[in-house]
């Protein structure tokens, strides 16, 4: 399973990718505006920071909302670096453009995903990722694993290259479900990534293991 951070703080980035299980960064307009990025041009050149950090896909939202402005949009920031992959609302247009970028061989990220209905359109159009929200599909009591679980039969049944994105993850339980059902990435803030590595257990062998190598050093 590939692991992306989502967040569009360089700092976080940085410090995600020195541990080397990086994959690559999915940023939204929201975490775009939570770092004070405004502009055109500072968003362009955020972008690319973010690409001269990581190896891999760095997912970049377009704003518009009609095909021509998303197309007009998407092929703007996929100048920015090869790594740049257009990240495309779940909408009437935004399927009309998926298909447009497939087609020019763009990569893109069909996101706010909340049915498998929406999956299966993302893949026909021939997305390169789809996103299924699954925490703010908790926070309205709904169970957004099952989702990942739902796409992936979809998806296995008939072969779809699509691949599944697991994002709006909160905590480390989201990643180890994603993993067992077998989502392609997880796209998380750092915490729960920096979370997997704890155990108490841990700790405390390692503080014995410490202590006694003190009595024959
Ligand atoms: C995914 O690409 C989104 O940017 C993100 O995972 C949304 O997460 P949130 O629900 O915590 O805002």
């Amino acid at each position: 399973m590939k692991f992306f951070i989502d967040t569009a703080n360089l700092a976080q980035i940085r410090e995600a990718q020195s541990l080397g299980i990086l994959d690559g960064v999915t940023t939204n307009p929201s975490l775009m505006a939570k770092e004070g990025i405004k502009g055109a041009e500072n968003i362009k050149n955020h972008y690319k920071e973010i690409c001269n950090i990581v190896d891999g896909d760095v997912s970049a939202e377009v704003i518009a909302t009609d095909v021509d402005g998303i197309i007009r949009e998407g092929e703007e920031l996929s100048k920015i670096d090869p790594k740049i992959v257009v990240k495309v609302p779940m909408i009437k247009d935004g399927i009309k453009a998926i298909k447009y970028f497939a087609s020019k061989g763009i990569k893109t990220n069909c996101t706010l995903v909340f049915s498998p209905g929406q999956a299966l359109l993302a893949a026909k159009a021939g997305a390169t990722y789809v996103s299924p929200f699954i925490g703010r599909l908790d926070d309205v009591s709904t169970d957004g694993l099952q989702l990942i679980s739902d796409i992936r039969i979809i998806y296995d049944n008939y072969g779809f290259n699509t691949q599944i994105l697991a994002a709006s993850i909160r905590h480390p339980m989201h990643i180890i479900e994603c993993a067992k059902i077998g989502a392609d990435v997880a796209t998380c803030p750092l915490e729960p990534i920096l979370s997997l590595l704890k155990h108490p257990l841990t700790d405390n062998g390692l503080t014995k293991f410490l202590e006694d190598a003190k009595k024959f050093s």
